[in-house]
């Protein structure tokens, strides 16, 4: 049985000040949570005031991005070390913002998942494809890709250390949620293609959460199917109330 993740991708949102209000009253509403692996990922500002707080509690903390070297002069980056040193147990890599703002190639996303690894933070790796790609029916070829990409040179026991989530870039933030079956059958396409190159043993361990437009009422729907393991969560987890009802809802 995989135990279900929930993670709430704050992106650039939330002063130190709010951060810690919501941080706050999700450590309040969920202590009672079992069941489900509960995850916050707060801009890098607020990560260290969000540390403290959630220190021994059923709440882990996540950042939302490293870059691949450990130190050194890389202005404006941030090591893995760094954000293991904070407090930090995963951390979110190649998000679909990321490839599309910044330019993330599937090379960089797997030198980023490989620092990750090696200091013990667990990557949280994004697949996903555009509306234009599903359209031309390319969204086996995309993923396909991604995973060929980000994964290169890993070991089964590198892989059984990582999450994946599927984040169709069409549904991101648009309100527009995959419906179950979509979702499910790119699920089922990332599972098989993990058995196919490691074991099935590793496929069957391994999360694959969805993203993109989770909300509280379609959470349930998406968890029933079988090879959705959980959520991850942009813009509902922003609102204590929605972000609460969603982890509610994956038990
Ligand atoms: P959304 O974002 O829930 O606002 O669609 C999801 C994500 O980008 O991880």
């Amino acid at each position: 049985m995989r135990k279900p993740i929930i993670a709430g991708n704050w992106k650039m949102n939330k002063t130190i000040k709010e951060a810690l209000e919501l941080i706050n009253s999700l450590k309040r509403e969920l202590v009672y949570i079992e069941g489900v692996d509960i995850i916050v990922c707060p801009p890098y500002t607020a990560l260290s005031d969000a540390s403290e707080i959630l220190m021994d509690s059923n709440i882990k903390l996540g950042a939302q991005d490293v870059y691949w070297e450990h130190s050194g002069a890389f202005t404006g980056e941030v090591s893995a070390l760094m954000l293991k040193d904070v407090g930090c147990e995963y951390v979110i890599l190649g998000h679909s913002e990321r490839r599309k703002y910044f330019f993330e190639t599937d090379e960089a996303v797997n030198k980023k998942i490989k620092t990750s690894l090696s200091v013990g933070l667990t990557p949280i790796c994004c697949v996903g494809e555009t509306l234009d790609e599903r359209e031309e029916e390319k969204t086996f070829d995309i993923i396909k890709r991604q995973l060929q990409g980000a994964l290169k040179d890993l070991s089964q026991e590198d892989i059984s250390r990582l999450v994946i989530a599927y984040e169709p870039v069409w549904a991101i933030g648009t309100g527009k949620t995959a419906t179950p079956v979509q979702a499910e059958e790119v699920h089922k396409f990332i599972r098989t293609w993990l058995e196919r190159h490691y074991s099935y043993q590793t496929s069957q361990e391994l999360r694959i959460l969805y993203g993109g437009s989770v909300k509280p009422s379609n959470t349930k729907e998406l968890m029933r199917e079988d090879d959705i393991d959980g959520a991850l969560v942009g813009g509902a987890s922003l609102e204590s109330v929605t972000f609460i009802e969603i982890v509610k809802n994956a038990i």
